[in-house]
C-alpha cells in the first residue's frame, strides 16, 4: 500500500471485510483503479457508476466476481494474480486430501475431548491415499502442481480438461480422459475449473453418482462448481465417502449439511493464505495498476 499511497490518492482506505455495497460504489466513484477481492461483486451497475475506472486489479487469480465482458466493453482492464498462488493452493489441496483421507480433524477433536481412553486397533481408521488414483478435473496451473504432488505418493493421474492440452508440457504419465472417466476411475477426484457459465455444477448429483462410494472429492476452486446439497446427499447416503472443502456455494455460509458431516472437512477459503503469498499477490496488484495508469500493457491482463 505504501507504493499507492506515494503515488495515488486513496478514494477508500484499504480494509480486510468486505465494504457494504454502498460503500464499493462511493469508493468507486472517482476512482481510476482499483483492488478488489473475490468478495466485491463488480457487476454491470458497479461498473456504470465508476466512469473513471480504467483498471480493476483482482486480488486473485480466479475473478468470476467480476462482470469482464461489461469491463472489457467500458475499456477497462481486469487484472488477476497468477502464479504467485499455485503452489500454496496445491499445498493446501493435499492438506485437504489427506485430512480427509485420514480423517485428521476427527483425531485432533478426540485426542483434545479429555475423552480419549488410548489406542484401539479400529479407532478412526481413514483411507489409504499412496497408490491411490487421483482424478484431476482442470489442468491448469494449480491441477498441474497438485498432480505433481502425487508422484511422492506413487499415485497415478487422470485427468479431464475442456481443451486438449500441449502434452509437451504434462508428465507422459497423465491420462486425459473424458470428465465420466476420470470419476468413474478415482479415488479422489480434486477440482481447479476456473467458475464460468459452463462449470457452474459441474459437479452435480448425476456425476456425483459416477464416483466410487470410497472416493472423495477436493474442492479448492469455487464453490458453484459442486451442487453443495447433491454432494451433502451423497455423502450422506453413503455413496461417496466424503468431502474436503475450501469453498462454498454461499460463502461464508456453508450448506447445514457440511457442518455436520464428519466425513467433510471443511475450511474457510484458505486456498492461497500464506503471508508470503498474500504479499505477493497484493505486489501483483500493484504493478498492473501502475502498468495500466502508466500506459503499459499490463502484466496480468485477463480482458
Ligand atoms: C483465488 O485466487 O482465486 C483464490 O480463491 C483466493 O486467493
Amino acid at each position: 500500500m505504501v507504493l499507492i499511497r506515494e503515488r495515488f490518492s486513496l478514494t477508500a482506505p484499504p480494509q480486510v471485510s468486505p465494504p457494504s455495497r454502498a460503500a464499493l460504489l462511493k469508493g468507486l466513484r472517482e476512482a481510476h483503479a482499483a483492488v478488489c477481492t473475490l468478495t466485491e461483486v463488480i457487476d454491470g451497475n458497479v461498473l456504470k457508476a465508476a466512469p473513471d475506472l480504467r483498471v480493476i486489479a483482482n486480488y486473485a487469480v480466479g475473478y468470476n466476481n467480476i462482470a469482464v465482458k461489461e469491463a472489457k466493453a467500458r475499456g477497462i482492464v481486469v487484472t488477476n494474480t497468477p502464479d504467485v498462488l499455485t503452489e500454496t493452493t496445491a499445498d493446501l489441496t493435499w492438506a485437504l486430501l489427506l485430512a480427509t483421507a485420514r480423517r485428521v480433524l476427527e483425531g485432533d477433536r478426540l485426542a483434545r475431548s479429555g475423552t480419549w481412553t488410548g489406542w484401539e486397533p479400529t479407532q478412526l481408521l481413514g483411507t489409504d491415499v499412496y497408490g491411490k488414483t487421483l482424478g484431476i478435473i482442470g489442468m491448469g496451473r494449480i491441477g498441474r502442481a497438485v498432480a505433481r504432488r502425487a508422484m511422492g505418493f506413487n499415485m497415478p493421474v487422470l485427468y479431464h480438461n475442456r481443451r486438449t492440452l500441449d502434452h509437451s508440457t504434462l508428465n507422459a504419465q497423465w491420462r486425459q480422459m473424458s470428465l465420466q472417466d476420470v470419476l468413474t476411475g478415482s479415488d479422489f477426484v480434486s477440482l481447479h475449473v476456473p467458475l464460468t457459465v459452463e462449470t457452474h455444477h459441474l459437479i452435480g448429483a448425476a456425476e456425483l453418482r459416477l464416483m466410487r462410494p470410497t472416493a472423495y472429492l477436493i474442492n479448492t476452486a469455487r464453490g458453484t462448481v459442486v451442487d453443495e446439497a447433491a454432494l451433502v446427499a451423497a455423502v450422506q447416503e453413503g455413496r461417496l465417502a466424503g468431502a474436503g472443502l475450501d469453498v462454498y456455494e454461499e460463502e461464508p455460509a456453508l450448506h447445514p449439511g457440511l457442518r455436520t458431516l464428519p466425513q467433510v472437512v471443511t475450511l474457510p477459503h484458505l486456498g492461497s493464505a500464506t503471508l508470503h503469498t498474500r504479499i505477493q499477490m497484493g505486489m501483483i496488484c500493484v504493478q498492473n495498476i501502475l502498468a495500466v495508469l502508466e500506459g503499459r500493457p499490463a502484466p496480468n491482463r485477463v480482458v
